[in-house]
């Protein structure tokens, strides 16, 4: 059987990460904007204004805002069919509460766009890739405050309605469940733009784990995110009825460390609250039931959940369920094991499984196993893997070669294992693998944490000149996709 005709393949970026142009055309800051990098030690800080001495690496990112035409070329060489990136919400609208949209903004994309539909490839469009303006931080508090559902959903119509004859596709916020991961402010900080007014404030440098965070005030902006994405899929469905709105979850499959059942327990509800939590809200309209309990047993008062607001969740479902997909994590009771790393996410390290050089755990079957899992949740709904890939640190040869056998290594194995799933009988409608140009790390802020089939001549000390080279990767992504997966 295989991969079914028609398959979507390609790549993925976001915006903050890619682009560069931090200011350019009328462009106003947004979130990833005010971070420095870090490391694997080291977490990113945060000032609450730009430094003029420092170096920020969303500022040039791999600037592919100057470079959109040639790196969209060579994506097309690979024989894509579709191309995953964001538009910056601050391209669009500076402020984030402008009354009218910047045009030069709205233009770039126009040209992205229509540069992908010149070589044969659908845009995929996520909406909010973290790119919360930061006017929207600091005067609203980010999603905390409910005007900003209508903010967004400005900026979204504003973007479907430009686009509509030229985009099928749409997601609406970006792993919108890494608000309740990690510890501290840093997944509301990316998540919901929201911030403690104490660290908006702060005159020092602050590193993201040491954010401060409030459970009542994250779920409440979770909540208006989720009203937020609900509205802009009804409204995207009156704007043009064929579109295809979709969620996007950072899925970190979890497996219990042993077969105690207090580990299986504790697996099971740590999978419910990270992964399936905010999946359920939008594939299902409605909150699950353990997160009513969860709310009640940790004192969050839920009286901002309206009935019109759960009217509101149940007509704005999502059309496919979207997921990031790097890595697994065991959980345990137990709390004398060693563990893992991740993103944002904690768990127990598995005896069984190698980690990459970021201390995040390789698991092509886990890949299978969570295709399963979700299409036993969600019956029906249209599958698709939005990210994926191996972040490596990649030598240049004196030739300008780059053999990169680990990044297939990596990739060969989570392929195979989606066509297992699609014989499974499972809906997987696509896959674009993360970062195939190298960007800027979501994570650490690093360029040398490198995910591309594309290498990019940019480096953590600022130095290289953004001059692009095909690694030894890029021909085998090639070969795969014209075989429709089969030559792997
Ligand atoms: C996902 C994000 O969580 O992981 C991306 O959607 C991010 O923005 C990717 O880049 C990989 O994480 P990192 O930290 O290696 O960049």
């Amino acid at each position: 059987m295989g991969f079914p005709k028609g398959f979507l393949w390609g790549g993925a970026v976001a915006a903050n990460q890619c682009e560069g142009a931090y200011l350019e055309d009328g462009k106003g800051l947004c979130v990833p904007d005010m971070l420095l990098g870090g490391d694997v030690n080291t977490p990113r800080t945060f000032l609450p204004k730009t430094d003029p001495t420092a170096f920020y690496p969303s500022h040039e990112a791999v600037d592919f805002y100057h470079h959109y035409k040639e790196d969209i070329a060579m994506f097309a060489e690979m024989g894509w069919n579709v191309f995953r990136f964001s538009i910056n919400w601050g391209r669009i609208f500076p402020n984030g509460d402008d009354e009218e949209p910047n045009e030069a903004g709205l233009k770039f994309y126009d040209d992205v766009i229509n540069e992908c539909h010149k070589h044969g490839m659908e845009p995929l469009i996520t909406l909010c890739h973290y790119e919360i303006p930061w006017n929207i931080v600091t005067k609203y508090n980010g999603f905390t405050d409910r005007r900003v559902i209508d903010l967004f959903v400005k900026y979204a119509t504003t973007c479907f309605k430009r686009y509509k004859d030229k985009v099928k596709y749409w997601l609406t916020f970006n792993e919108i469940n890494i608000a309740c991961m990690g510890e501290g402010g840093i997944g509301n900080l990316y998540g919901l733009g929201m911030m403690d007014p104490e660290d908006v404030n702060s005159d020092h440098r602050i590193p993201l784990d040491e954010l401060k965070s409030d459970p009542q005030k994250m779920f409440e902006a979770l909540h208006n995110e989720f009203v937020a994405s609900a509205l802009t899929v009804k409204a995207g469905h009156e704007i043009n009825p064929d579109f295809m709105i979709g969620n996007m979850i950072a899925h970190t499959t979890v497996y219990p460390l042993t077969p105690n059942p207090k580990d299986i327990l504790a697996a099971y509800d740590e999978d419910d609250f990270k992964n399936n939590f905010c999946g359920d809200v939008q594939v299902r309209g409605e909150y699950p039931s353990y997160m009513w309990r969860y709310f009640k047993e940790n004192g969050i008062d839920t009286s901002y959940i309206t009935e019109e607001d759960k009217k509101i969740l149940k007509e704005g479902t999502v059309d496919f369920y979207t997921f990031s997909y790097y890595q697994s994590n065991c959980i345990t009771v137990n709390k004398d094991v060693e563990m893992a790393k991740g993103n944002m996410t904690v768990g127990a390290k598995n005896p069984y499984l190698e980690a990459s050089d970021w201390g995040w755990q390789i698991d092509p079957d886990g890949l299978r196993y969570t295709l399963k899992l979700l299409n036993g949740r969600y019956p029906h709904t249209p599958l698709m893997i939005v990210e994926n890939g191996l972040g490596a640190f990649d030598k240049v040869e004196e030739d300008g070669s780059i053999h990169d056998d680990y990044r297939i290594a990596y990739l060969r194995p989570h392929i195979a294992a989606m066509k297992e799933a699609i014989e499974d009988g499972v809906p997987l409608i696509g896959y674009t693998t993360w970062g195939p140009i190298d960007l800027v790390s979501a994570g650490t802020g690093q360029y040398a944490k490198r995910y591309g089939f594309v290498y990019v001549d940019r480096h953590d000390d600022g130095t290289g000149d953004f001059s692009r080279s095909r690694k030894d990767s890029f021909y085998w992504y090639k070969k795969v996709i014209a075989s429709n997966g089969e030559d792997l």
